[in-house]
């Protein structure tokens, strides 16, 4: 049985190398909707349809867990899919709680940053109105973040202007973190590092998501533990080319044991 990783291109690769960090035991799958990314510029309805169809897909497959690693989709999906399938389902939350818990003491602002889609989504703006009662939490959509990752242009001098006009408006000395609304953008850490001063902290949803997955994978006795660790990659229009990118952008976040 492999856990699972489904996103709409290369961003869900910054959760599984998390994964294979915390869980160099078990074997893993990672689907990436080739055909249809971007997600986070198109009609919800539309982005419903790709993700349900993936999904599908993947359930053909030997799966003992299923982690959307996607702030998109599982913003627009979640709730339909766990309807839907037995297996357990994990989903993406943009890590806004732990970014204020981490200014409360400086009165420092959050940025959070993420898909248009994902910031239109009820399942965001409950989550910020549920705990940000002092009004610390702004958003701000990057969506042209996901096409460059896609290319692999994650550091270049084209990404750094895009971020230095991105952040024009804001006054950077209010903010104190900002969070990672989007599992393409922990690609650009160390690009976001070199344009954001030094007392902004930057968090992504990564480890929270798999700490919740191997909890539920230990409560339901699915954690293989055969000693060794293998990973098969998967994309809804079977380009050889594009199985060979994904393995680059893993490599991108350092080796891991497969
Ligand atoms: C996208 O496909 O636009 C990005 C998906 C995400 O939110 O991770």
């Amino acid at each position: 049985m492999r856990i699972a990783f489904f996103d709409s291109g290369l961003g869900g690769i910054s959760v599984l190398h998390e994964a294979m960090k915390q869980l160099p035991q078990e074997d893993f799958l990672y689907f990436a909707d080739t055909l249809h990314v971007p997600y986070g510029t198109k009609p919800k309805d539309e982005v419903l349809g790709f993700v349900k169809k993936a999904v599908e897909t993947i359930s053909k497959e030997e799966v003992s867990a299923l982690v959307i690693a996607c702030n998109t989709a599982t913003s627009i999906a979640i709730s339909e899919l766990r309807g839907m399938y037995e297996m357990p389902i994990i989903g993406m939350e943009p890590a806004v709680k732990p970014a204020l818990a981490m200014n409360r003491s400086s009165g420092k602002r959050v940025l959070v940053f993420a898909t248009p889609l994902t910031l239109k989504q009820s399942k965001y703006r409950d989550l910020v109105s549920r705990i940000d009662d002092m009004g610390m939490v702004d958003s701000l959509p990057m969506p042209e973040l996901v096409e460059f990752c896609e290319q692999l242009n994650v550091n270049s001098r084209q990404v750094i202007d895009y971020f230095h006009s991105m952040l024009e408006p804001f006054d950077l000395s209010l903010y104190g973190t900002v969070v990672l609304g989007c599992t393409h953008y922990p690609f650009f850490r160390s690009a976001l590092r070199e344009v954001l001063p030094a007392h902004i902290q930057i968090v992504d949803g990564s480890a929270g998501t798999v700490n919740r997955l191997t909890q539920l994978l230990s409560d339901r006795d699915l954690l293989s533990g055969k000693g060794r660790s293998d990973l098969k990659w998967l994309c809804s229009n079977n380009d050889p080319v594009y199985l060979a990118k994904m393995a680059k952008a893993l490599e991108l976040f350092g080796v891991v044991g497969v």
